[in-house]
């Protein structure tokens, strides 16, 4: 039975054309406006939808799941969902699906622009140069430092971390991951499985790639940034809750670390005011999957995802397969 869709926010041309065209959809709302849907405009698209495609910045919680018990799927425009309470989707039978595997190897390319830009000072050069100062060649100008032949440090080795370990072996870096257990597949990309305090002591670069719960909530602290070399740089491209950011500035204004590289933040869109001041700082407004390949490659995942429901099948990439167990099967196991 053709179903109703609300987007809580515009997405590319070919996905929302894709969404328009198809049989399964009888009726599609989106907020056309260059900004997120505000509370009450995502109440209203989620009481009235059978799908609704949510973004990272729209918070689905139990409000949201209650307006609407014939809420087919929440299908979220990003790989990460830390923005809606699974749990309360999953205790309401809602299936949730995300859009692995495609932004991988986008975000991993993002990674390494931001270990590049950190180390060779990128920034700082394109602004030295723009603001008319370089006058001549100079022995001590700029000086960053190499990142081939260093430690590679991955927090996480999912399916971003195991990317971005696979490009260091192009830099001839030795790679150190961590996570919860050792994962079968590391010495494909030659990482290798050390505690989080060895990685933090040992990398000269330490880049994040966990998953954000109540776990990696603030994982890097003021403890964990004072353990890193003086001369390391932390990257982020996972999200900010990660890093306890007030902690970050500190340690950066006062050479804790050398510098780091950002494109997360604890409270989007704002970032803590010091590391706009900071010059060995990198920050980047949440840009990791950005590519026009990538951001349509993800819509054609919701799409796939939406169309299932509809046609009364499993979504493709569901994040709680849970709510497809039923009630007696759940009594066997
Ligand atoms: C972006 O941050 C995503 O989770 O897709
Ligand atoms: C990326 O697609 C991930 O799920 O890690």
């Amino acid at each position: 039975m053709p179903g109703k869709v609300y987007v809580s926010r515009l997405l590319p041309p070919v996905v929302m054309e894709a969404l328009r065209s198809a049989r399964e959809i009888s009726d599609l709302k989106f907020n056309d406006q260059d900004r997120p849907a505000a509370r009450r405009e995502l109440m209203e698209g989620a009481r009235w939808c059978d799908v609704l495609v949510s973004q990272l910045v729209d918070r689905i919680d139990a409000e949201v799941f209650d307006s609407n018990p014939r809420l087919k799927l929440v299908a979220n425009y990003a790989v990460g969902y830390d923005n809606i309470d699974v749990r309360e989707a999953t205790k309401k039978k809602v299936p949730v699906s995300n859009t692995p595997g495609v932004l991988t190897e986008t975000t991993a390319d993002l990674a390494w622009t931001l270990i590049m830009a950190v180390a060779r000072r990128l920034v700082e050069a394109d602004h030295f140069m723009r603001t008319g100062k370089y006058t001549s060649w100079a022995p001590m100008l700029l000086l960053g430092q190499d990142v081939n032949g260093k430690v590679l440090g991955v927090v996480g080795l999912g399916r971003i971390g195991y990317a971005v370990a696979r490009r260091a072996m192009g830099f001839n870096m030795r790679v150190l991951y961590t996570d919860v257990e050792r994962k079968p597949y590391d010495s494909e990309v030659g990482a290798n499985y050390v505690d989080m305090e060895t990685l933090l002591r040992e990398a000269d670069f330490v880049t994040l790639h966990p998953f954000l719960d109540k776990g990696s909530r603030h994982l890097i602290d003021d403890r964990e940034l004072k353990m890193m070399k003086r001369t390391a740089y932390l990257i982020n491209t996972s999200r900010g809750p990660v890093v306890n950011e007030k902690a970050l500035a500190k340690a950066l204004k006062e050479g804790t670390i050398a510098g780091a590289g950002l494109d997360v933040y604890e409270r989007e869109p704002e970032m803590e005011p010091e590391l706009g001041r900071l010059a060995n700082v990198v920050v980047l407004p949440h840009i990791a999957s950005a590519t026009i390949e990538t951001r349509t490659a993800m819509g054609m995942i919701v799409v796939r995802n939406t169309l299932a429901v509809l046609r009364g099948e499993k979504p493709p990439t569901c994040v709680n397969p849970a709510v497809f167990v039923s009630d007696e099967s759940k009594a066997v196991d």
